[in-house]
């Protein structure tokens, strides 16, 4: 009797235990960094610890349509990299929860986006925004190399400069939010639509206007200097500009999902992600941006922010759901194409 109620349970635990085996080993991933080194991470996370993961690539404002429309019923479990501001209106808006994990080794713009954030996103890399250009077709077109964001609105650019949609891209949306911190609401948005004068195409991811610029298909891109790097250091002919009035910066986020079916596995590529070793390694699929965990290396080639000069950017702000909403509805309106 005893016998067979032992044999009863375990057979009961085997029934209970092996969903639970299949259940931790997948991950869903939505990852708004730049695709190469989305797959490097996936890979290396694969590898580690035998998780499946399901990765797609999205610009981080459609990655956060995303989470708003699943919201009843999430199909995401993390969402790494991309700029922090969407991040920390999901936050705001209920959408991700906290992980626990430890912070205390990370920089403190890391640490700061944790705060903001009742630790519902965590920084996880950090780049500052600026200007690039083609050498070789500004010089065929004669033209003057931009110094200054006023200068982009030179009517000698028109059609030369691509920027991405603030709607989409998290890039643009740190310089939407860029100009307001430097110039004033209005001021922003009276420079932004003489720039757009400009524009070429305004595209949905943040780095297609530099990668656009490096094959010359457009002369000026505006984007984060990072990934103008990773251009330059692989033979296109970039030269970049830290404009003079100063510049805005991103702090990449990474946030689990509220209602995430696979919590155990997201709190471990958490985890994963914030290591020194792992952030360290991201040099090798040219991803320059400065690591947010301080015993990480820095690459040679990453763009010093110490010396370029940078606004004390509002993430509190620039990163609620008020102030985003409001912004990009008066971008559509006023500066946007149509
Ligand atoms: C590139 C950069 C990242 C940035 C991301 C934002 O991938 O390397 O540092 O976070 O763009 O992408 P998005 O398409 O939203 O502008």
């Amino acid at each position: 009797m005893k016998h067979s109620l032992k044999l009863g349970i375990a057979v009961l635990g085997l029934f209970v235990a092996a969903p639970q085996v299949a259940f931790t080993q997948e991950l869903n991933l939505v990852c708004s960094a730049e695709q190469d080194w989305c797959d490097f991470m996936v890979n290396l996370f694969e590898e580690e610890t035998g998780a499946d993961v399901a990765m797609v690539r999205k610009s981080s404002g459609e990655a956060l349509a995303q989470v708003r429309a699943e919201a009843s019923n999430p199909k995401i479990d993390v969402w790494w990299g991309g700029t922090g501001d969407p991040h920390l209106v999901a936050a705001e808006e209920g959408l991700t929860q906290a992980s626990g994990v430890d912070i205390s080794e990370l920089q403190d713009w890391a640490q700061n986006m944790a705060t903001i954030s009742d630790g519902k996103t965590i920084g996880i890399y950090a780049g500052a925004l600026g200007i690039a250009y083609n050498s070789e077709l500004l010089a065929e077109k004669g033209l003057e190399a931009p110094k200054c964001w006023a200068d982009l609105a030179d009517p000698s650019y028109v059609g030369e400069i691509q920027v991405a949609n603030p709607n989409s891209s998290g890039t643009a949306y740190t310089e939407l939010a860029t100009f307001v911190q430097l110039f004033g609401e209005d001021e922003a948005f009276a420079r932004l639509k003489a720039i757009g004068e400009n524009v070429n195409q305004y595209t949905k991811s943040g780095s297609a206007p530099s990668k656009a610029a490096g094959r010359g298909e457009t002369t000026i891109s505006i984007g984060f200097m990072h990934d103008m790097v990773k251009l330059a250091s692989s033979g296109f002919p970039l030269e970049i500009v830290a404009p003079c009035e100063g510049t805005g910066y991103e702090v990449g986020g990474m946030s689990i999902i509220e209602g995430a079916r696979n919590f155990d596995m997201a709190v471990k590529w958490v985890e994963f992600a914030l290591r020194p070793d792992i952030q360290s390694r991201s040099v090798e699929v040219k991803s320059f941006q400065v690591p947010s965990n301080k015993n990480a290396s820095v690459a040679p080639e990453s763009p010093d922010l110490a010396s370029i000069k940078l606004i004390d950017y509002d993430f509190a702000t620039y990163g609620s759901s008020e102030t985003r909403g409001r912004l990009l509805a008066r971008w559509d309106d006023e500066v946007g194409p149509n």
